[in-house]
């Protein structure tokens, strides 16, 4: 399961030109010395490959670990294409499941399966979605890890043919181009146009089948800046916080239908993560 070749190539060149692109630009002292930094640890990174590898390899462990009341691995767990495939499933997340009768993302069906086959609480499943250094470590972003390194090179494939499927999109397109709170953001505000940045972030364009392609093929990814893997349900909840939102609910109706509307739109495209960033 480890990947240390394959597809690393985009990813470091991106990430090598946005280190290039900051050293340029870096307009204060401290600006120069976290690019700086950020060249150290990107540095680092490349020894080894990309340490999101080591997520990975957790996850793999905890998938096939009995764990939980009941003493089970997740190995029986359905991803949507039959129970215990995880080859090409998150290519075609979210989708609705019928025992669950809701349209699920990666995620919610992780916090389903650790239910209904290791009997642990609902609460319990979902209480850790994000990590935080070796001490606070997320079973659930490991897992993740895992289980969309699955579906590396597989062609994006969300169907919208069952209505509560067509319903989630249209809900996220909705989301998407909604604007409100203290500045009226909406996601459109800054992902809505080329060649858009912030500081010195470029802002993808997401209401463009490229941009959408990009973004989301490329999530999970081991930001070298924070030293941590993060997944695309972390993306989403930054971006919230970016755009003075309250919090996303982690499992909520709403981060999934962003995660559909953007999956969607990601069709066609190779999934091509975890992936390495700035
Ligand atoms: C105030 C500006 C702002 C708003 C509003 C905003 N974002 Fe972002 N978004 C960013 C920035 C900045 C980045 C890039 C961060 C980086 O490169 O470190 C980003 C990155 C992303 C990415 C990852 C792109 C990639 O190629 O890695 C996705 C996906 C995304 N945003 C989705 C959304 C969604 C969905 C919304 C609405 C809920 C939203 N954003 C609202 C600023 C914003």
């Amino acid at each position: 399961m480890m990947h240390i070749d394959r597809g690393l190539g985009a990813g470091r060149r991106a990430a090598a030109l946005a280190i290039a692109v900051a050293l340029v630009a870096a307009p204060t002292a401290l600006a120069q010395s976290s690019a700086a930094e950020g060249i150290a640890k990107y540095r680092e990174a490349l020894q080894d490959g990309n340490p999101a590898e080591l997520w990975e390899a957790r996850g793999e462990g905890l998938w096939k670990e009995p764990r939980g009341p009941a003493k089970a691995s997740l190995e029986q767990c359905d991803l949507g294409l039959g129970a215990g495939v995880v080859k090409g499933a998150y290519a075609q997340l979210p989708k609705y499941f019928a025992d669950a009768d809701r349209v699920m993302d990666l995620e919610t069906r992780l916090v389903w399966c650790m239910v209904k086959l290791q009997g642990t609480s609902d609460a319990d499943a979902r209480k850790n979605p994000f990590g935080n250094g070796t001490d606070r470590k997320s079973n659930i972003e490991a897992l993740v890890a895992y289980i969309t390194s699955e579906s590396r090179g597989v062609k994006m494939n969300v169907s919208l043919a069952h209505p509560k499927e067509a319903q989630m999109y249209k809900v996220g397109d909705k989301i998407f181009y909604f604007r409100g709170g203290p500045h009226d953001f909406g996601c459109v505000t800054c992902h809505g146009a080329d060649n858009q940045r912030i500081r010195l972030q470029d802002l993808p364009n997401l209401t463009k089948v490229e941009g959408a392609q990009k973004a989301y093929t490329t999530w999970p990814a081991y930001r070298v800046s924070q030293g941590e893997l993060r997944t695309f349900q972390w993306r989403l909840n930054d971006c919230f916080r970016q755009q003075r939102f309250p919090e996303l609910e982690f499992g909520s109706d709403a981060s999934i239908a962003l995660t559909m509307f953007l999956a969607k739109n990601a069709n066609g495209a190779a999934f091509d993560a975890p992936a390495i960033k700035r």
